[in-house]
């Protein structure tokens, strides 16, 4: 038998592959947010977790919804407050009965980039907003589970990046930045993580998306539609990459670590693609 996955399929393919797993899901906003997505696999893969984001988003969001669809507890943190984190941590561990043994960290947000600030004139406190909220809070997360040790062997984190960390994106702005530094802690913390805990550490690089983060980008529309003509297989969904985090939280991929991987249709590969350089024929 054949399965095949698209960006439209509504009955996903389910493995059991989280099962008697814990964890905690930063980052879903509403129901186009990547962590949404992961959020709704991993519960039909059988893993339990709460649901956090930051205050504020609570008003702006529909997270309810999704915890009440999912079974979760939400437990409000700003990612960027080591006391939050804490409180979390420690009612993480209680709500679910257990140490944790999957981490999503899909936080993203540039002041700058909001305010309409041009990389050339930033003003550096929206600078230093950006990078704490989007790179250091993903230290500050693993620095608390590290010390309070509350990930099990074989344990697994996950951030979300793109492509910016290392090639140049004009719109996107200080948000390149903030990725090559969250990928930059990503490794650093997971040599620590894996030498002393057996866990693992990853980002994964996804395509433009099109959820409130995204959109915050200038130009978005062209530079989602430049990307999928780039990629021979085209943009990978929201969707797409909760199916491809539940493999990083599963025991299929227990030695993969300290890595950025790209989840893009291909695209970080490709030069030119034919439809592009037919566009200027
Ligand atoms: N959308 C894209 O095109 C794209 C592409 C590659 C990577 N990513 C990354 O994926 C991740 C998720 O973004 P998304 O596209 O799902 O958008 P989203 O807007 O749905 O998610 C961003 C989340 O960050 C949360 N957040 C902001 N400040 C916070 C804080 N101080 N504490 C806790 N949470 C906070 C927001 O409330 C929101 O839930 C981000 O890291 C983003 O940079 C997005």
């Amino acid at each position: 038998m054949t399965f095949s996955f698209n960006k439209n399929f509504k009955n996903n393919i389910m493995y059991n592959l989280l099962k008697g797993k814990r964890g905690i899901i930063f980052g879903a906003l509403d129901e186009n947010s990547i962590a949404w997505k992961t959020a709704e696999r991993v519960h039909e893969e059988g893993g339990v977790f709460v649901l956090t984001n930051a205050p504020a988003a609570m008003r702006l969001g529909n997270i309810d919804e999704l915890a009440l669809k999912t079974g979760s507890q939400i437990i409000p943190a700003d990612a960027t407050s080591v006391e939050d984190l804490e409180i979390l941590v420690d009612k993480a561990v209680e709500i679910l009965g257990g140490k944790i043994d999957f981490v999503l960290h899909s936080i993203g947000m540039s002041v700058n980039v909001r305010k309409g600030n041009h990389y050339t004139d930033q003003n550096y406190e929206m600078t230093e907003k950006g990078w704490n909220v989007s790179a250091v809070s993903f230290h500050k997360v693993m620095q608390v589970l590290y010390k309070k040790d509350a990930m099990n062997e074989w344990g697994s984190i996950v951030a979300l990046s793109y492509v910016a960390a290392q090639r140049v994106f004009p719109n996107y702005n200080d948000m390149a930045d903030n990725k090559a530094f969250l990928e930059s802690v990503a490794r650093s913390f997971g040599y620590f993580f894996g030498r002393d805990k057996k866990v693992r550490v990853n980002t994964i690089s996804q395509s433009p998306t099109l959820t409130r983060a995204g959109n915050g980008v200038k130009g978005f529309d062209g530079f989602i539609t430049y990307s999928e003509k780039m990629s021979p297989l085209g943009n990978a969904s929201a969707l797409e990459c909760a199916n491809y985090t539940i493999t990083l939280f599963s025991d299929l991929t227990r030695k993969v670590t300290l890595q950025n991987l790209y989840h893009d249709g291909g695209f970080s590969n490709v030069g030119v693609s034919q439809s592009v350089i037919e566009m200027f024929e």
